[in-house]
C-alpha cells in the first residue's frame, strides 16, 4: 500500500481534558489548540473542585481568555452537594454538558468523590431528563481486604457501570479512561447510549512503562500487553462509541520528581508519592495520528479524534467548518519533535525552584512523531 503524505480530517475534539487553574492553566490552556484540538471537554477537578454552574462559569470564562479560539465544553464534579435543580441550573448555563464522577480516593483531588452510586440516584435521573452525560471515573478505591489493587480496579468497577446503565438506559455516560480488554468488551456490551474514551498514553504503554517512571504515571495505571491490543482493535475496528478523550493531566515537574530541596528536607519527602498524570495537549493530535498508524489504524483516525466523540456528544460536525491537515514530519531537523520540557514564559528566565511549579514535561519528551500539524 502507498503510504499518504497529507491528511485532512474534520476538526478534532478532545472529551476528556484537565486543564487546571492559575499558572499552569495559562501555560497549558493554549496548548490545546497547538495540539490540533478546537473543542476541549474539561474535568472539574480543581482546588476547590467544580461543584456548582457558577463556578463552572468562571472557569470557562478564565479558559476562554487564555484561548479565545477554543470551544471549551465544562463538567461539574459529583458530590453530594450535587441536586437534582442545579442539574436544571447546569443544563440551562449552556457551558455545562456533563457530570464527572471520581471514585474516593483514586486520584489527584477526589478525595471529595463519589462512595456509593445510589446515592446519586437522583442526579442521575434529572441528569437523564435534562440529557447531561455522566462521565465515570471507572475504578473503584483500592482495598487490600478485598483483593482490590490499582490492577484490578477498573474490571472490579464494571458492575456499577452495567447497573447503572441498566436502571437510568437513555442517560448517556461515558466510562473514561478504559485500559483493560474487560472495559472494552462491556461497553461494547451496553446499548447506544453507553461510550468509552480511551487516551493515546493508554495505546502505548503497559505496567513496565510506568513502574518506577514518574512521566509515564497516571491513573488508570496502564495494564497488560493484551490489554492494550483491546483498546487498539477496538480503534482500528473503527467502533463508533470509542473516541479520544486524552486525560492530559500536567502536573508540575517538581511533583513528579519531589526533591528534598522543594518538599522541606528528606524527613518531609518520606512517604511523599509522584503526581499521576501524562501530560498529551501539547502534541495530542500528531501522536494520535503516530500511535494509530503503529497499529494499521491510520485511516480510522478522523472516526478516533473526531467523529465518533462529536456524534455522541451531540457536537456539530458542520460548527467546525474549519479542517485539520497533518503531514508526514520532515525526516531531517526537529519537525515532528516534542518538546523536551514546557515552561510558563514568565518564569523562563528563572533560575531557581520556583520554576520547577510551572514546568511541565510532556509525554515522549523529545521523541519525533511522525506527523506534524501543516500551518
Ligand atoms: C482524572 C480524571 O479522570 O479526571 N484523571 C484520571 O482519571 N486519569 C483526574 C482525577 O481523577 O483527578
Ligand atoms: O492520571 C491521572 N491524573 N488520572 C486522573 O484521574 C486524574 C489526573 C489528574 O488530575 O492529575
Ligand atoms: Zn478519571
Ligand atoms: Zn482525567
Amino acid at each position: 500500500a502507498t503510504s499518504v503524505e497529507e491528511l485532512e480530517i474534520n476538526s478534532p475534539a478532545d472529551f476528556h481534558v484537565h486543564l487546571r487553574q492559575g499558572p499552569m492553566s495559562e501555560l497549558i490552556a493554549p496548548h490545546v489548540a497547538q495540539g490540533g484540538v478546537s473543542l476541549a471537554y474539561v474535568m472539574p477537578n480543581l482546588v476547590p473542585p467544580i461543584t456548582t454552574t457558577q463556578m463552572a462559569v468562571e472557569y470557562h470564562k478564565s479558559l476562554k481568555a487564555l484561548a479565545p479560539q477554543t470551544d471549551f465544553w465544562m463538567t461539574l464534579y459529583l458530590s453530594p452537594s450535587l441536586t437534582a435543580e442545579e442539574i436544571k441550573t447546569a443544563k440551562e448555563s449552556g457551558v455545562v454538558k456533563g457530570v464527572k464522577s471520581y471514585p474516593r480516593g483514586v486520584t489527584t483531588n477526589s478525595d471529595g468523590g463519589i462512595e456509593n452510586y445510589e446515592t446519586y440516584y437522583p442526579v442521575f435521573e434529572a441528569m437523564q431528563e435534562h440529557d447531561l452525560v455522566l462521565n465515570l471515573h471507572g475504578e473503584v478505591p483500592s482495598d487490600a481486604d478485598k483483593d482490590i489493587t490499582i490492577l484490578n480496579a477498573e474490571a472490579t468497577f464494571l458492575s456499577h457501570l452495567h447497573k447503572i446503565h441498566a436502571r437510568f438506559p437513555n442517560l448517556r455516560i461515558v466510562l473514561e479512561h478504559a485500559t483493560t480488554r474487560a472495559a472494552v468488551e462491556a461497553v461494547k456490551a451496553c446499548g447506544s447510549t453507553v461510550a468509552c474514551s480511551i487516551t493515546p498514553h493508554h495505546l502505548d504503554l503497559i505496567i513496565d512503562d510506568w513502574a518506577g517512571k514518574p512521566l509515564n504515571f497516571c491513573k488508570p495505571v496502564a495494564k497488560t500487553p493484551d490489554d492494550r491490543r483491546a483498546l487498539r482493535e477496538v480503534i482500528a475496528s473503527g467502533h463508533e462509541r470509542f473516541f479520544l478523550g486524552s486525560d492530559s493531566a500536567p502536573h508540575p515537574l517538581a511533583n513528579k520528581y519531589p526533591s528534598a530541596a522543594t518538599h522541606g528536607g528528606a524527613e518531609a519527602l518520606i512517604g511523599c508519592g509522584c503526581a499521576a498524570g501524562v501530560y498529551t495537549s501539547i502534541i495530542l493530535i500528531p501522536l494520535c495520528a503516530h500511535l494509530l498508524e503503529s497499529f494499521g489504524a491510520l485511516d480510522k483516525l478522523e472516526g478516533f479524534v473526531s467523529s465518533h466523540g462529536r456524534r455522541f456528544y451531540k457536537a456539530p460536525l458542520s460548527s467546525t467548518s474549519q479542517k485539520l491537515k497533518l503531514k508526514r514530519s520532515a525526516v531531517e531537523g526537529e519537525e515532528g519533535k516534542v518538546p523536551v520540557v514546557c515552561v510558563h514564559p514568565d518564569y523562563r528566565e528563572v533560575g531557581d525552584e520556583r520554576k520547577d511549579k510551572v514546568q511541565v514535561v510532556p509525554f515522549w519528551a523529545g521523541k519525533k512523531l511522525g506527523w506534524t500539524i501543516a500551518e
